[in-house]
């Protein structure tokens, strides 16, 4: 059984998806750490990240492991773990070359599927989770927020990271990806016809989360 969860960056996918994901028992998968990921080890070994065919070498030789644990998703390329890396705004920056390659997205995708096949019941969370990824899932949400918000959390999370940055730079790397995000040909930012819109402009988290669980839960028994 999947359920998934789109939306724009800094919309709490994660955090809800992560709450979503432990009440109903089911795994947590964070696509945005896979196509960060990607971007990281190509930066790490001097290739551009829009070198489309050098990337796609990348999958040959890279192993990349994604493990759900009850906090984050464990990120490690060839074995060594880059949980923390991936988050570096210099790497947020770049995610756009991957993000928008259709050859790179198809073999993510892929991985994505070949994840969820290994899992009972799994919550996913991404930009195309619901359109692309999986859109026979069972339940499928997409999440707004409004822009200044959503930048006021992401900033929140990067100084509780130990990161220097402005709220201004972060709004305006925000708008740059969100125009990213939505603008591109492949796997666009855009809610499934059959999703359930959630705006968390004024609502907490938990406001968010039991709304959510409410309403998979009676899908989920109504099945
Ligand atoms: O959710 P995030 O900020 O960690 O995602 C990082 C980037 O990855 C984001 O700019 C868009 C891209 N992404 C995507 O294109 N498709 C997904 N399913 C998930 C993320």
């Amino acid at each position: 059984m999947i359920i998934t969860i789109d939306g724009p960056a800094g919309v709490g996918k994660s955090t809800v998806a992560r709450a979503i994901a432990r009440r109903l028992g089911a795994v947590f998968l964070d696509t945005g750490a896979m196509y960060r990921a990607v971007t990281l080890a190509a930066v790490e070994r001097g290739i551009a990240p829009a070198d489309t065919e050098k990337v796609r070498g990348l999958f040959e030789v890279c192993r990349f492991e994604f493990r759900p644990e009850a906090e984050q998703m464990r990120v490690c390329i060839d074995g060594q773990d880059k949980t923390a890396e991936i988050r570096d705004p210099k790497i947020t920056e770049q995610v756009k070359y991957i993000a928008s390659a259709g050859p790179l997205r198809e073999k993510l995708v892929q991985m994505q599927r070949d994840f969820a096949a290994g899992c009972e019941r799994i919550v996913t969370e991404g930009r195309d989770q619901g359109t692309v990824a999986f859109p026979n899932a069972a339940v499928k949400f997409f999440l707004t927020a409004d822009p200044r918000q959503r930048a006021m959390r992401r900033h929140l999370e990067l100084t509780a990271a130990g990161k220097t940055i402005s709220l201004e730079e972060v709004l305006r790397q925000q708008q740059v990806r969100d125009a990213s995000d939505e603008n591109r040909e492949v796997g666009p930012l855009k809610p499934a016809p059959d999703s359930i819109p959630i705006d968390t402009t004024t609502l907490t988290v938990d406001q968010v989360v039991n709304r959510m669980e409410q309403i998979a839960r009676k899908i989920i028994d109504g099945r």
